[in-house]
């Protein structure tokens, strides 16, 4: 290996935010020889980029910094190993990594690591150690550029970012800061040069995507900013752009003009996540949800109503304080009236600094786990039946890549599902229509029968 190469290391852990600023990482340090290594071991940098949001996500965050400590020995008459920490954890608890780890060199926050080239060379000039959890959410983007290295047909784009909704469980408006879209002009070259790149399928993110609210294209007739439902269609007209998908939506941030861009936008998959978190008012209100169960459910016939081949898929958590049997069983109902294509189920877990931390009434733990299991054997047989109902159907998929078995493509359906069918190479990034022919909790299979790219 020359000098000039370095070996990068990067951990993701969390949303697919996170999974979005790793790869922005990789591209602002690939400018000073970092190429990205598959094992921290002889790594010249090894970043952990962390989640906060749950008591079990934070604490992996030290574990894997005990065992990258032998590895930063083993490597130190070897030009040593610079050890970051990123993403929520650091924005959270900075200060603190850096006193109860000293093996860590630096902790950059979510919207400061545009900064890493300056901060790297900071640790190494000083041979101490850097922090920067600033909140510079516009000079980072600037600063970010274009030019990703893309590996594959579908990429994260992020949109918009930071909370200002203040669920009292949840930790996310102090780690990512307020609510900010970027503006639309910037999204659409970020998207045009993804497209270039051979991206067919986009996934706009945002912690609360669809309260995106971009400065409108210069140009353009509208003299306010743009809502997420005319960027969708925008993003739409960029030749190669197939599919769009964008997550995650809170029911507050939901409009017409978005509901209607699913029954007005073919490249608008027919999939959407929208967590409500729980099916009781009591527990809503003490969530600070800022919506009721029955509102939550009007959305979701509306959006039904657009779009009848839509599949929902959800959030839930269990055992926030106060819940009650009774309230519990308004989860169960709430699961069975949507009816879930797939959903996520948690126990609540306490965050420090949250409202929900504090409260009096915490429910038992061994609670939380019988009514985590229930919910899960509920949202389980939805998952099931949903994918068998794709028996016989004949859905487009967009091939991925390779499968695990000789001949056989893995792509995705409209709605996420992992698909195997046997294919020739040659569809690797490209939609062929598929014939669905076996279901399992996880997968679909199927027969390719035309191999014509379908406008899905
Ligand atoms: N912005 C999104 C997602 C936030 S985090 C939203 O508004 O839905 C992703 C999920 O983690 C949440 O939807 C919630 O279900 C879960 N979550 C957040 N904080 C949690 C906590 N303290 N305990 C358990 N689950 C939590
Ligand atoms: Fe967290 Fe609620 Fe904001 Fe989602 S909307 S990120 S759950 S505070
Ligand atoms: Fe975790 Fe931060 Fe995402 S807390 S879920 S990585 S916004």
């Amino acid at each position: 290996m020359s000098d000039a190469r370095k070996r990068l290391f990067i951990k993701t852990y969390g949303c697919q935010m996170n999974v979005y600023d790793s790869e922005r990482m990789k591209d602002v340090l690939h400018p000073l020889g970092y190429e990205p290594a598959e094992q921290p071991d002889g790594a010249d940098l090894v970043i952990l980029n962390t989640c906060h949001i749950r008591e079990k996500a934070a604490e992996k965050v030290y574990s894997e910094l005990g065992r990258l400590r032998p590895l930063k020995e083993a490597k130190a008459d070897e030009g040593g190993m610079t050890i970051a920490v990123a993403g929520c954890v650091a924005q959270a608890e900075g200060a603190e990594i850096m006193k109860r780890a000293p093996v860590v060199d630096l902790v950059v926050g979510p919207q400061t690591y545009h900064k890493l080239p300056e901060l790297i060379a900071k640790t190494h000039r000083a041979r101490g150690e850097a922090l920067d959890t600033e909140f510079e959410v516009e000079d980072k983007f600037d600063q970010l550029g274009n030019d990703r290295q893309v590996d594959g047909y579908t990429a994260f784009v992020t949109v918009q970012e930071g909370c200002d909704k203040f669920c009292t469980f949840c930790v996310v408006p102090y780690t990512r800061g307020a609510e900010w879209s970027r503006p639309v002009d910037q999204i659409v070259a970020e998207v045009r040069a993804l497209a270039a790149k051979g991206v067919r399928e986009v996934t706009l993110l945002g912690q609360n995507v669809n309260a995106f609210h971009g400065e409108a294209p210069a140009g353009s007739e509208a003299d306010g900013p743009w809502g997420l439902g005319q960027l969708v269609r925008h993003l739409a007209l960029i030749g190669g752009i197939e599919r769009i998908r964008f997550t995650t939506s809170h029911p507050r941030d939901m409009d017409d003009d978005l509901i209607n861009a699913f029954a007005d936008t073919p490249k608008l998959m027919p999939y959407f996540h929208l967590p409500v978190q729980a099916g009781s008012d009591k527990i809503l209100k003490a969530m600070n949800r800022q919506h009721t169960a029955e509102e939550y459910l009007a959305i979701i016939e509306r959006l039904r109503a657009a779009r009848p081949d839509i599949a929902i898929s959800g959030d839930m958590i269990v055992g926030f304080p106060g819940e009650t049997d009774k309230d519990f069983e308004a989860t169960m109902q709430l699961v069975r009236d949507v009816n879930y294509a797939s959903c996520f189920s948690f126990k609540y877990s306490k965050r420090p600094g949250t409202p929900g931390a504090a409260m009096f009434n915490q429910v038992a733990e061994e609670l939380k786990t019988e009514r985590l299991l229930a919910l899960q054997a509920l949202l389980n047989e939805q998952q099931v039946a949903f994918n068998e109902s794709q028996i016989g159907r004949t859905l487009p998929v967009l091939f991925e890549r390779v499968g695990r078995l000789d001949g056989q493509l893995h792509g995705r359906s409209p709605y996420l599902q992992a698909v195997h069918v046997e294919a020739p190479a040659d569809m690797i990034g490209k939609i062929g229509n598929v014939r669905i022919e076996g279901a399992s909790r996880n997968a679909l299979s199927g027969i390719l029968v035309t191999s014509e790219q379908s406008a899905a």
